[in-house]
């Protein structure tokens, strides 16, 4: 007994060695392992009082505008892009802007693998999601509409699949003043009738409404934006528009303009000039991208939960096609030949927001509402970059 009791008390200074020594090990791993793995873990974890948003779509025009306004807010970033029609030039500019860990991340995936998607949510803690990943043009949308629905629609219920599983508690949508399709009554409200004409407006509206009936039974808050014609590029100059040059057909007319300034197409053909308008010529709500980012960040800052926000995104002010042309004449300072054609099939005359209700809800009104500066910002960009992201885009 007197044995026993004697060697177990001998024994505690040199438990207390053993416990040290393994506290002091384990400590050792720990910090190893956050040293190799630092990034990894800054994105992994919720931290209090960063918001870590989760920007699909980010290599792309919209969404690396909205990337690089969130992270000057101190938003926390993750992009998932898989550069089909995005830039890794792009994503290079906001990483050398913002290098401090945690801060931004690029992972390259395909939303429409399910498989990749729900990867990325496990292994991150996401916030919010702004939703931008999409393919978006009109004309390619009618010909190719099987990669609309599943590129925009399929994809969009993956996302929002991911999120309920991980439990992401706010989604931002893209949605597009092409859901409305041909309105009789202008402004568009939020309550105007949808009832789009193109695929692409199919696939977007069909997005919304899977977002909408499973809002009614969960406590996600969601915002729903509907964009009107997106322009303009960071005044800064850091971020610009540059879609693929085989894309340029499908391209919007900003787009065209800048191409006509630079000489690479002859001139501009504008179709339909005998519409019900001042002019003749079409009329569109043109919105500048960096309102339109603003908006996002008002629409993430003020979303609550089980409540959904749908808002138009617009300026309220129609522009000519005419009117078009003339500012981009004057921004670029080129001599554009400009074509008049008949009407394009498909093109309705007049297209423009009531902005009210976000003004209202959100604080939020159009800013850069001038055409033209809109258009000389974009310009300077353009004439830097004749070759896009150029260089930058060489994937490491
Ligand atoms: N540009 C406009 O005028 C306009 C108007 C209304 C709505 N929108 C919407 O805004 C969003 C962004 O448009 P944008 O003009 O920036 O287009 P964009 O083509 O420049 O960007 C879209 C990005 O999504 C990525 N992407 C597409 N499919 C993907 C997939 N399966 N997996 C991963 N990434 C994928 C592309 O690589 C690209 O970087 C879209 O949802 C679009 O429908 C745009
Ligand atoms: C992007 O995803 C599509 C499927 O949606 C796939 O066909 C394509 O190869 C991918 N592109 C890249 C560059 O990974
Ligand atoms: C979209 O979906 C189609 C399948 O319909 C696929 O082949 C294509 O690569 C996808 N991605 C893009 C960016 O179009
Ligand atoms: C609305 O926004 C303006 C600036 O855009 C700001 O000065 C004003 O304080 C805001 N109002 C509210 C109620 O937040």
């Amino acid at each position: 007994m007197d044995f026993a009791d004697s060697k177990r008390r001998g024994n505690v200074p040199g438990r207390f060695l053993a416990a040290a020594i393994l506290i002091t090990v384990c400590i050792f791993v720990y910090k190893q392992s956050l040293n190799s793995s630092n990034e990894r873990n800054l994105f992994s974890y919720h931290e209090a009082g960063v918001t870590h948003v989760l920007v699909t779509g980010g290599a792309g025009y919209i969404g690396s505008h909205a990337a690089l306004r969130l992270l000057k807010d101190s938003y926390r970033v993750t992009i998932v892009d898989n550069l089909s029609r995005g830039n890794i030039g792009a994503v290079r500019i906001l990483q050398q802007l913002f290098p401090e860990p945690g801060r931004l991340q690029f992972v390259k995936a395909d939303l429409g693998d399910a498989k990749a998607v729900n990867k990325i949510f496990s292994e991150n803690a996401f916030d919010a999601v702004m939703h931008f990943a999409a393919v978006a043009y009109v004309g390619e949308s009618t010909l190719e509409p099987l990669r609309y629905y599943h590129n925009i629609t399929s994809n969009t219920l993956l996302v929002l699949e991911a999120m309920a599983a991980h439990n992401v508690k706010t989604l931002i949508y893209s949605s597009t003043c092409a859901t409305y399709g041909e309105p009789k009554t202008m402004p568009i409200t939020e309550e105007t009738k949808q009832v789009p004409i193109n695929p692409y407006g199919k696939a977007k509206k069909m997005a919304e409404d899977i977002i909408l009936d499973f809002s009614k039974n969960s406590n996600m808050a969601v915002m729903i934006l509907r964009y009107f014609n997106v322009i303009g590029s960071d005044p800064e100059g850091r971020l610009g528009e540059a879609p693929r040059p085989e894309l340029r057909e499908q391209g919007r007319i900003s787009g065209a303009c800048f191409d006509a300034a630079r000489g690479i197409i002859s001139g501009l053909k504008v179709r339909g000039i005998d519409y019900a308008t001042p002019d003749g010529t079409c009329v569109r709500d043109y919105i500048d991208v960096t309102d339109l980012v603003d908006a996002h960040v008002k629409a993430l800052a003020n979303a609550q939960p089980s409540k959904v926000g749908i808002y138009n995104v617009g300026t309220g002010k129609g522009s000519s096609v005419k009117e078009f042309v003339e500012a981009c004449k004057k921004a670029t300072g080129a001599d554009i030949k400009v074509e008049y054609l008949g009407r394009r099939p498909g093109d309705y005359a007049k297209v423009y927001s009531d902005p009210s209700k976000i003004r209202e809800e959100l604080n939020w009104t159009a800013q850069h509402t001038n055409l033209q500066q809109s258009l000389q910002t974009a310009w300077r960009w353009q004439k830097k970059h004749f070759n896009g992201y150029g260089s930058l885009n060489i994937m490491a």
